[in-house]
């Protein structure tokens, strides 16, 4: 259970474990489901415990096809209650084969795709008794995106685990071995893992660890020694995983720029696989991401363009391969990811493979698919991030984003070695930065307290101020589920100003005074809500004194580079939401209806 309850954070509304009950005169599978998190097993459990083994599988589940109940949560079994199965992803030609199951006489009891695969693999171990066999036959035969894992009551000692397109991962203990969709899972046991390729079948023993094809050809493996030991993957006496990662943010933006320059200021990133000859070459840059991701692609287009004189577009990765983007081998597509594991990014950034693209991305997640997939790699090192609500690896994504848009400057020219050292200076004394808004927290939190009844809260800013206020809404709209909304202050006057009543908070990001006509316009924006009844609460630097007449409250900004305040306004909106989410009870760790890590599309 310890296992399960670490990757909790991947999808929590329903688990279960399966055991092969080696006692009973013949081994049989003992199972034990239940929806909800994983505290309702728990219960059951607790209740009536399975007995003692060595072999088993568990799965905590975000519901695909299916609604989340007993009956749909893993494992699911074969008829015969022979063999137990869990599985991530979605088989997409489940219904053909379900219809066939169902027409040669099976009956299946839930409404999952997984439930097929049992059944698949009961009548496949009829004619190929051997169990790793048996799954990369059963495999050839699905489409779509699946991590699996077996065990079979008549192979006691062994598991089976495949994968097409969703993570799994080996874990190398002494006398015993593991597989999890994470190193989370079994951490506590052992650091010495394994990554599993695409389209591969792993079947582990006690001792023993082998890898195949589909087709059954031996496969080699990479193995790897993780860094992250089980506190680091644990709260450390915070209420809440994301408070703790909040706090962790002048650590992550310190740890992503580590290493990555000489004491002279020249950027040096060893994991860019692509040589200077080819990134001369770029004419284009388009950044592909989701949610919070993209966030943080926004931001960076600001300083990549800036930097470079590279035109850079960022597009939502669910949309980009269904609008026909124009994409060359001189475009480098950045694909951004905590996780590694989106679902829609990674199908993004197989279509720009496609479409001969140079495929760079940016992630937290070692090993994960969309770097293993990408010809380079800039890793966030912002440790694991737990809370559903990205906060540091956010952060992280934009300093790494800003660390490509100075190396891009550096081969190609666009800013002298001087200027790239004093972008990097001003980059080093961001962690003290953030750690001020953090020492500041309480009177953030002391203004949520007060805004507890709000029913709708409003985002504006400007510039690099513009998609810090998307975050901000979408923070809120996540973990307090509140009606939120981010705007670029100067579209206010387009429509959104209509939603301005009596009381309404609306959070502005004010641009640093250095961009004085942009300054100017956002005194107006603040003005103008003020006027017709917004409270008004103004984010902006030290010792601009200019907008306090229109402010009912002020957070107040470090001195940074315009294109940097990111990294410090956007801290104080992460504090917000979290505590007004924890005023309101909600579970600000894994809120309602989200997932961690979306696997699929
Ligand atoms: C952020 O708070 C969200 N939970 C979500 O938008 C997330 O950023 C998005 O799903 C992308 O995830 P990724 O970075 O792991 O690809």
């Amino acid at each position: 259970m310890g296992g399960l309850r670490r990757l909790e954070y991947r999808g929590y509304d329903s688990g279960g474990v399966a055991i092969v009950d080696t006692a009973a005169t013949t081994p049989t599978i003992a199972w034990a489901k239940k929806a909800g998190k994983l505290a309702n097993l728990q219960g059951v459990l607790d209740e009536q415990p399975l007995p003692p083994s060595s072999t088993g599988i568990g799965h905590t589940r975000w519901a695909t096809h299916g609604a989340p109940n007993d009956v749909n949560a893993h494992p699911h079994l074969d008829a015969d209650g022979r063999i137990a199965v869990v599985h991530n992803g979605i088989i997409e030609n489940f219904a053909v084969l379900r219809a066939e199951l169902e027409a040669e006489g099976h009956e299946l009891v839930s409404e999952t795709d997984t439930e097929v695969v049992a059944h698949l693999l009961h009548d496949e171990l009829e004619r190929t008794p051997d169990l790793g066999e048996a799954v990369r036959l059963v495999c050839r035969r699905l489409e779509g995106a699946f991590t699996l894992v077996i065990a079979d009551a008549a192979q006691p000692d062994v598991v089976v685990g495949a994968r097409r397109n969703s993570p799994l991962v080996v874990g190398r203990g002494d006398g015993e071995n593991f597989l999890g969709s994470d190193v989370a899972a079994f951490i506590e046991y052992t650091r010495d893992a394994i990554e599993l390729g695409q389209d591969q079948v792993v079947v582990i023993t006690a001792d023993d660890v082998e890898v195949t094809g589909f087709d059954g050809s031996p496969a080699e493996v990479t193995p790897y020694h993780v860094d992250w030991d089980v506190s680091a993957a644990e709260k450390g006496g915070y209420d809440w995983y994301m408070l703790k990662e909040i706090d962790e943010q002048p650590q992550a933006v310190a740890d992503t720029l580590l290493g990555r320059h000489t004491p002279d200021g020249r950027l040096q990133l060893d994991e860019m696989r692509l040589s200077d000859d080819e990134l001369r070459e770029i004419d284009k840059i388009i950044i592909i991401a989701c949610g919070t991701a993209s966030y943080a692609g926004l931001v960076a287009k600001y300083a990549i363009e800036h930097w470079t004189r590279v035109p850079c577009e960022v597009e939502l990765a669910s949309e980009f391969r269904y609008r026909d983007p124009i994409i060359d081998p001189r475009t480098l597509v950045v694909a951004i990811s905590q996780s590694g594991e989106t679902m829609d990014t990674l199908m993004a950034l197989r279509y720009a493979r496609q479409q001969r693209a140079r495929v760079l991305s940016i992630c937290n997640t070692n090993g994960s698919t969309i770097p293993r997939e990408s010809d380079a790699v800039i890793y966030t090192h912002a440790g694991p991030e737990i809370a559903v609500a990205s906060t540091k690896g956010f952060l992280a994504q934009i300093v790494a984003c800003y660390l490509l848009g100075l190396y891009l400057a550096q081969v190609k020219g666009t800013k002298y070695g001087d200027e790239i050292a004093a972008i990097i200076g001003e980059l080093e004394k961001i962690p003290a930065g953030i750690q001020r808004m953090l020492d500041d927290a309480p009177r953030v939190r002391k203004l949520a307290a007060d805004l507890v009844d709000a029913r709708s809260v409003l985002f504006l800013g400007r510039h690099t101020g513009y998609p810090v206020a998307l975050e901000g809404a979408l923070k809120l709209k996540e973990l307090a589920y509140l009606h939120a909304e981010g705007f670029a202050a100067g579209e206010l006057k387009h429509g959104p100003i209509a939603l301005i009543e009596e009381g309404v908070p609306v959070f502005v990001v004010v641009p640093p005074k250095a961009r004085d006509q942009l300054q100017d316009k956002v005194v107006s924006n603040i003005q103008e809500v003020r006027s017709r009844g917004a409270r008004t609460i103004v984010l902006v630097e030290d010792g601009d004194d200019d907008v306090l007449s229109a402010a009912d409250e002020v957070i107040r900004l470090p001195k940074v580079p315009t294109l940097l305040q990111p990294l410090v306004a956007t801290v104080p909106l992460q504090v917000f939401a979290c505590e007004l989410a924890t005023l309101l009870g909600h579970d600000v760790d894994q809120p309602r209806n989200l997932a961690k890590s979306v696997t699929v599309e």
